[in-house]
């Protein structure tokens, strides 16, 4: 299902991402891994390398999410690089856990700007490769607890209540030449 497939990993550097990251790398796809530290992008790179999977095309790319321009340029270059893309997977983001009062606004916007917009610019400036491909996948990692209030992550709430009760379906009419699907699996808290 993989073998072959060109996939975007924003946050491939660390957790969730790295894991995912080498999984599909053992399943033979191509991956593109997007992070803002060089060195953790690095690290991955080698040890995917080092770990016997079959030969697969897989680059790094240091990028912040939060950059609309950015991100474009970034996505040009993996579509130079390795190909059309054929899934992106948002994985880059912050978990912010407190009390709500105590949780500095600058740290709400900081959420927004990376676990939202960065989201977002992603799937703007991807689409129109899969336009041109005339098919792709967008699978966002969302907590659960962006989906109902959870106690301690009020700064989640307000990233994937937004991306996955709002934008998402508007998305799906916005782009009428492409069938967007939207599911959603669950998930608790683990350390990766
Ligand atoms: N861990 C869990 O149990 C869990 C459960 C459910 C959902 N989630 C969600 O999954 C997402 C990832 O969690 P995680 O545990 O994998 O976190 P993590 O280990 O901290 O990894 C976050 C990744 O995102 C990258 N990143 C952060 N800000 C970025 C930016 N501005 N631009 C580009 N890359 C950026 C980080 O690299 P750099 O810092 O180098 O940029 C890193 O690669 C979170 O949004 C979280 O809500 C996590």
């Amino acid at each position: 299902m993989f073998e072959g497939k060109n996939v975007i990993i924003t946050g491939g550097s660390s957790g969730l991402g790295e894991e995912l990251a080498c999984t599909l790398a053992a399943k033979g796809a191509n991956l593109a891994l997007v992070a803002r530290n060089q060195d953790k992008l690095r690290s991955v790179l080698e040890k995917i390398r080092s770990s016997g999977t079959r030969p697969i095309r897989i680059e790094i790319f240091q990028s912040d999410v939060c950059d609309f321009d950015a991100v474009e340029k970034t996505g040009k270059r993996i579509a130079e690089t390795i190909g059309l893309p054929d899934i992106l997977i948002n994985s880059a983001g912050i978990i912010s856990e407190n009390y709500f009062e105590k949780i500095p606004i600058d740290t709400f916007q900081k959420v927004m700007g990376t676990n939202f917009f960065g989201t977002l610019n992603w799937i703007k400036a991807i689409l129109p490769y899969f336009q041109k491909k005339g098919e792709g996948r967008i699978v966002n990692i969302c907590s659960m607890a962006g989906l109902m209030g959870t106690f301690g992550y009020s700064g989640e709430v307000t990233r994937f209540f937004e991306i996955l009760n709002r934008y998402f379906p508007s998305l799906t009419r916005w782009t009428s030449d492409l069938i967007i699907r939207q599911c959603y699996k669950g998930s608790g808290m683990g350390s990766t």
